[in-house]
């Protein structure tokens, strides 16, 4: 099989290669994203491999099927940069619901501790041997009440981290899991409540018309003034300008984000040393109590094998059998994990 390798980034080669060449797949990486200005490199490709910021639009699709390409091969969880409707019945989209949960959640509470213990500060201000504990005043996580929105894969792992804080946990997820909540330190409450009630707020929930801007300025309003907003999921979770103008009134304490609503056009690419053109995000990164990481929460040598991995026995599974267990479909109104196995 030869595969079109989209958005490639030196990290991304080393586990590609090892586990495609133990299933004899033959991987041309492009550095370019997939977009409708870039489909043409696929041609003469079995399938295309594409990551969180291509672009699988109805353009992209359509001219994927003139060349017969059939199949995206997703090497990540999300996939809401694909017109799923669109999608259904014409390519085949394949992805990594799970790579490790704990890289994730793992990085939320890195970016918790590090903004509420001040850690980034006092990381420059050592360097340059000021040893002032001037302003370093942070608050302790026990007892404290974290929000977390998504119970899934994710949410649940950094409900678990913490739990071992010593926090209390208020839920919310339109499916919620069976036995999570034990009426006490976990409980699912409302939007409002957990809104309301909770001193942190982590949002593990996919993108979804539903979900677009969870966080949005009557989401701020009704929440405790000086929540810490954390947001490693989808940035079209949070309105980045209501968050900026929380933040400027300083009803927002902190926000830490690895994810941000425009991140295509800079995250994952170098721009130091030119003038940002994103005004609400330089307003943002300007910000003392604002910690962004350009979409990084996955990145651990354990995900990125586990990555390469899925993909190569999703592409593998389904070149044998023309099915994968790990194929998403638009069904029943909505993109979800194809129960039937076999979509059209
Ligand atoms: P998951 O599918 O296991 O869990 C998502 C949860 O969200 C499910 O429990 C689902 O019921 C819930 N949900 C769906 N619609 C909802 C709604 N309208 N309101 C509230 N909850 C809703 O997914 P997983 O693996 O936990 O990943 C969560 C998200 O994390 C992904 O959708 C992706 O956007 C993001 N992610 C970010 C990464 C990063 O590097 N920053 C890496 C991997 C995933």
């Amino acid at each position: 099989m030869k595969l079109a390798f989209f958005d490639t980034k030196p990290y991304d080669k080393p586990s590609f290669d090892k586990y495609g060449s133990m299933h004899g797949i033959e991987i041309k990486y492009y550095e370019t994203k997939l977009n409708e200005d870039t489909v043409e490199l696929a041609s003469g490709y079995d399938a295309v491999c594409v990551f969180v910021n291509d672009t699988v639009n109805v353009g992209v699709i359509d001219r994927l099927c003139e060349m017969g390409i059939r199949i995206v091969a997703l090497r990540c969880a999300g996939f809401n940069n694909v017109d799923m409707k669109y999608a259904f019945g014409q390519v085949h989209v394949l992805r990594v619901p799970a790579y490790s949960p704990y890289a994730v959640a793992e990085h939320a509470m890195a970016m918790l501790l590090t903004s509420i213990r001040r850690i980034h500060k006092a990381y420059i201000r050592t360097r340059d041997f000021n040893f002032s504990l001037a302003g370093m005043t942070g608050f302790d996580l026990h007892g404290k009440t974290v929000g977390v929105i998504g119970t899934g894969r994710i949410g649940r792992v950094f409900i678990d981290i913490c739990r071992g804080f010593g926090m209390n946990v208020l839920a919310y997820d339109k499916y919620p899991t069976a036995g999570l909540d034990n009426g006490d330190t976990v409980r699912y409450v409302s939007l409002e409540e957990l809104f309301r009630d909770s001193d942190i707020i982590s949002l593990h929930c996919p993108l979804t018309e539903e979900t677009y801007h969870v966080i949005d300025e009557k989401a701020i309003a009704a929440c405790k003034r000086g929540v810490v907003i954390l947001n490693t999921s989808r940035g079209a979770l949070v309105d980045a300008e209501a968050l900026l103008t929380g933040i400027k009134s300083r009803k927002v304490g902190a926000a830490c984000l690895d994810v941000y609503e425009e991140e295509a056009d800079f995250f994952f690419e170098d721009f130091s040393g030119h003038i940002l053109e994103d005004d609400i995000l330089a307003r943002l990164i300007s910000m003392p109590n604002v910690i962004v990481t350009s979409h990084q929460a996955f990145l651990t040598e354990d995900a990125l094998s586990n990555i390469a991995q899925t993909t190569v026995e999703n592409l593998v599974g389904f070149a044998r059998n023309g099915q994968c267990e790990n194929e998403v479909c638009f069904r029943g109104g909505q993109a979800e994990d194809c129960k039937c196995g076999k979509c059209f």
